[in-house]
């Protein structure tokens, strides 16, 4: 119990924001500096690639942490996420209303050509200017969706949990290496306390995992023999295949199947490979082994609650 205090202490005050990326100090955001000096379009289209948008602030303290920053900008004043829209509001990029305004004297300028703003020089006070001058900028998000989950997984807004695919390794550089399900759900242990073989719970997060299992393997040129009923990935279901009956390996109910029941006790693979005509769950014997597995773990957002 005090390693998760532990951990979710870090996960929120320390380390929420990606490398290169500042925290707000009060807040989950994490700002991006972008020196670049680029006109208001390109600022908006170099953050959205960073899953952000152009800094949005909200408070007197944002606003002044973004002013701190200024300092590595060479006297550069930089747009910041504020814009006119044609109907004369002035919104966030993310065109939600300001809800606050730092705005100088005299400002916003009623000059219609300037549907931009800058932070200005030592009072940290908005100006409007021309979108299309060059200028530095700032990048916001809240915590950054990748953060959310350890290097190598990939989170689902959906569940709010992460997952890890084990893909196909060559040890030898000519066969895959296999596991078995006990070998596999042990190895998902060893990644994090929390993570166990994938348990699925709805038509979302069996759809998330056919995309994540996705392969192409008939016509791999080094491949094992018979490389379509090898390929499988283990999901962490054992059981006759029937909602109800059977277990997952994390202790989840088992409230969603999407297989047939079968007359014996069985352990579960899925695979979503069209080079194989493959799109389905299937029940295996106790001891096969097969080269993929999934892992799956809650979220260090679902940590901080
Ligand atoms: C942006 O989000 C997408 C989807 O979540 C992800 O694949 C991509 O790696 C993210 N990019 C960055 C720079 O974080
Ligand atoms: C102007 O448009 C924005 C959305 O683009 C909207 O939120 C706002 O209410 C509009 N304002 C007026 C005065 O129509
Ligand atoms: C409005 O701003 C534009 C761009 O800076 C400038 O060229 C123009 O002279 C301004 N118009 C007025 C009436 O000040
Ligand atoms: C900088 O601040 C001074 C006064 O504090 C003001 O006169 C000047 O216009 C400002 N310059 C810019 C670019 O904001
Ligand atoms: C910004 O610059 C790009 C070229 O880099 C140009 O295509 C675009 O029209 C410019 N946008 C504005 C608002 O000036
Ligand atoms: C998950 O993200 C996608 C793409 O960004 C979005 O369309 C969807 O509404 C989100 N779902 C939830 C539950 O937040
Ligand atoms: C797993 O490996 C296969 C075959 O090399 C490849 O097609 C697939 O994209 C990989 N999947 C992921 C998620 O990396
Ligand atoms: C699962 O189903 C099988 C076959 O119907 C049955 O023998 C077994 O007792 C069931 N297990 C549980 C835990 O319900
Ligand atoms: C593998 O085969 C599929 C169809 O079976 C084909 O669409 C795909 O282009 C092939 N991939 C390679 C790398 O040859």
């Amino acid at each position: 119990m005090k390693t998760r205090i532990l951990f979710t202490f870090l996960v929120s005050f320390c380390s929420s924001c990606p490398h290169n990326w500042y925290e707000f100090p009060s807040d989950d955001v994490c700002v991006y500096i972008i020196k670049k000096s680029q006109n208001y379009t390109n600022a908006v289209t170099t953050c959205a690639q960073l899953n952000s948008t152009v800094v949005k602030i909200t408070n007197i303290f944002e606003n002044s942490y973004i002013g701190a920053l200024l300092s590595g900008l060479n006297d550069q004043f930089p747009f910041i996420g504020v814009e006119r829209k044609s109907n004369g509001t002035w919104v966030y990029q993310d065109a939600s209303p300001l809800i606050y305004t730092n705005w100088a004297p005299g400002e916003p300028s009623l000059n219609s050509s300037l549907n931009c703003v800058y932070l200005g020089n030592s009072t940290l006070q908005w100006y409007a200017t021309d979108c299309s001058t060059e200028r530095p900028s700032f990048c916001s998000a809240n915590e950054m969706p990748n953060h959310q989950c350890l290097d190598g997984w990939i989170y689902s807004n959906e569940t709010d949990y992460c997952y890890y695919l084990e893909n196909f390794s060559y040890p030898d550089n000519i066969h895959w290496q296999f596991y078995d399900q006990s070998e596999a759900e042990a190895n998902c242990q060893k990644k994090d306390r929390d993570s166990h073989l994938v348990s699925i719970h709805s038509d979302a997060e069996n759809k998330f995992i056919y995309d994540l299992v996705y392969s192409n393997v008939a016509n791999l040129t080094h491949a094992v023999f018979d490389p379509c009923s090898h390929q499988w990935a283990f999901i962490g279901y054992s059981g006759f295949g029937f909602p109800g009956n059977g277990s997952w390996t994390d202790g989840s109910p088992v409230d969603f199947i999407d297989s047939q029941p079968t007359p014996i006790l069985a352990n579960y693979v899925i695979s979503n490979d069209p080079s194989c005509r493959l799109h389905q769950w299937s029940a295996i014997g106790p001891d096969w082994a097969y080269p993929r597995y999934v892992c799956k773990m809650p979220s260090s957002r679902q940590n901080m609650k």
